[in-house]
């Protein structure tokens, strides 16, 4: 028989098989428990929805319980709401309407935010696979962070708002608002007054201006949920957003996921999609973030299943609570604001982790048109930037450095906990990073590379001969020959990834180990037969030979 034709028999017996119990609830329960667990046949994996009767569908492919986590009520609710700003649709702005005062103090349109409903319902633009997808019946529950400063009534009550109607009750642990030391008169009494009516959410303030970063650490100290979820605090989250994160993290409890970050524009608040929507994050040498296409060998079958991606934006993630902390949590030696996201994508990558963007989970984001509110410390960015560098990245950190030579001179404060932290994880190198998570990233952002350390004749003393190559017959090969001045042909240079290139031949100086021969070869930076370490230099001399050589 074909394949088609045995699924085909196969689908019709089980779907009679289902009508006959159906009817009998006892009897199907009985039979649910003691066969919908059971695992399909080794190789050939099975999904089957049979509907319940009670709105509940369930699937088996592992062994594992699935449901659609989608609520149908408040779907059709949202779906019968009119208004200005319903639906996710611009609000109709006036002329005076784009008064700059309106966003003075919070960076958006604060009218526009004031006249539509907190409620407010949004346009379901996921794939439309998403609308039949499952995830398991038992999910981890969350505490969904959001850390906020001098953050405007309105904007931060839709965050509220749209977490509480557009997520399973039962999956909230609870929802922790973090004041940052904030000033406005709203944000103190009024605020604490208004979320009473929220059994779950609870306010936590810090003593003294901390910083995006800290202030999102001393929520996760307080968190009490199985699963940490941080947002932002001008945010609405869209349709069924949560289970496929926390679905995730529940098949491999070493994940972070990222929802898709959609864009509320900050002038009508407008809701839709980021241009190219989904893309796979990176970073450029000078440690700007980037989105890059997903790469046509990550390209799934379903372009709704979550995907790989390198780095992530930044605010709106989910992690396993107790892994979170087991990774150190971020580095608490990183100040206020910046390179925390690169710090903790590089650390989830290289100590065992994964990481990735679910496209099926979908977030809003207002997009400031500015930071209203002065951000404290100017030098926090370059600094954490260069402590993530020193710690993680290894000899790319040079690349940055090669953008950036104002980072060499930049004090990172002590980072030998971090590395002591990273050896005890066993992480793997940033090499292993950039050839197996993002390897895509330099044709987009080619490194610059720097400098040799040293170049020049290659003079052995005994022999005062100098190391050539000869092209030959047998190829290439390498020997000794009297040193001319200016022999270019003799001319090698080494550079800061240790490998010993010759110009002329436009080729490194190889090895084959098992042989002990010395050969010559195509340049490859990241093979290790490639690399020469001189017994002695001195960087000191060389910056200066470097220096004199580039001015
Ligand atoms: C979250 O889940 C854990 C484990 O099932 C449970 O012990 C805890 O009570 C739950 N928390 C809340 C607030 O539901
Ligand atoms: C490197 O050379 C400089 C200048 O000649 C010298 O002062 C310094 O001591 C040397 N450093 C080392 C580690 O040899």
């Amino acid at each position: 028989m074909k394949r088609k034709q045995k699924r085909f028999l196969q689908m019709t017996l089980l779907f009679t098989v289902a009508l006959i119990f159906l009817p009998n609830i006892g009897l199907w329960s009985l039979y649910k428990d003691k066969h919908l667990v059971k695992s399909a046949e080794p190789g050939e994996q099975q999904t089957f929805p049979l509907g319940l009767g009670d709105g509940q569908f369930y699937s088996w492919t592992d062994g594992l319980r699935r449901k659609d986590w989608h609520d149908y009520e408040s779907i059709q609710k949202e779906a019968m709401r009119s208004g200005k700003g319903e639906h996710g649709k611009p609000y109709p702005l006036t002329e005076e309407d784009h008064d700059d005062s309106a966003y003075r103090e919070n960076g958006f349109n604060i009218f526009v935010s004031n006249n539509i409903a907190l409620e407010r319902s949004l346009p379901d633009i996921r794939h439309a696979n998403c609308k039949h997808k499952m995830y398991l019946e038992r999910l981890p529950n969350t505490s969904i962070i959001i850390p906020f400063h001098n953050e405007g009534w309105t904007s931060l009550l839709r965050t509220i708002h749209s977490i509480i109607n557009r997520t399973p009750e039962s999956l909230i642990a609870e929802i922790i608002l973090v004041d940052d030391f904030s000033e406005r008169e709203h944000l103190k009494d009024k605020l604490e007054e208004y979320m009473a009516r929220f059994s779950k959410v609870r306010i936590v303030r810090t003593k003294k201006r901390e910083g995006l970063i800290r202030t999102r650490l001393l929520g996760a100290s307080m968190a009490r949920g199985e699963v940490l979820t941080f947002l932002d605090s001008h945010c609405e989250v869209n349709v069924n957003w949560l289970p496929p994160l926390l679905n995730q993290i529940a098949l491999n409890h070493k994940t972070i996921v990222c929802p898709m970050i959609d864009v509320i524009d900050h002038n009508h608040f407008g809701y839709e999609a980021q241009a190219g929507d989904a893309m796979r994050g990176a970073f450029d040498w000078e440690m700007y973030y980037k989105r890059i296409p997903i790469p046509p060998e990550l390209q799934r079958a379903d372009p709704s299943d979550p995907f790989e991606s390198p780095v992530m934006a930044g605010g709106l993630f989910a992690v396993d609570r107790k892994w979170f902390w087991e990774l150190g949590g971020y580095d608490p030696g990183l100040e206020i604001w910046g390179g925390e996201q690169y710090e903790i994508s590089f650390k989830v990558w290289m100590c065992g982790g994964e990481m990735f963007d679910v496209p099926c989970s979908r977030v809003g984001h207002i997009y400031r048109k500015y930071v209203p509110y002065k951000v404290p410390s100017g030098t926090s960015l370059a600094r954490n930037l260069k402590r993530v560098a020193e710690t993680w990245m290894d000899e790319f950190a040079e690349y940055i450095y090669q953008r950036r030579p104002e980072y060499r001179h930049l004090s990172t404060g002590d980072i030998s906990a971090q590395k002591e932290l990273r050896k005890q994880l066993k992480c793997k190198d940033f090499k292993w990073f950039m050839a197996a998570v993002a390897w895509d990233v330099p044709k987009y952002y080619p490194p610059v590379e720097p400098p040799p350390a040293a170049w020049g004749e290659i003079r052995n003393v005994a022999a005062n001969l100098c190391v050539d190559s000869k092209h030959g017959a047998t190829g290439t090969e390498l020997r000794l020959d009297i040193c001319v001045k200016d022999g270019s042909e003799r001319t090698w240079s080494h550079e800061q990834d240790r490998t010993l290139f010759h110009p002329v031949s436009n080729s490194c100086m190889d090895c084959n180990p098992a042989e002990k021969k010395i050969v010559m070869a195509r340049c490859d930076p990241l093979s290790e037969t490639q690399q020469w370490i001189f017994e002695h230099i001195n960087m000191t001399v060389l910056e200066k030979l470097n220096h004199h050589a580039s001015s």
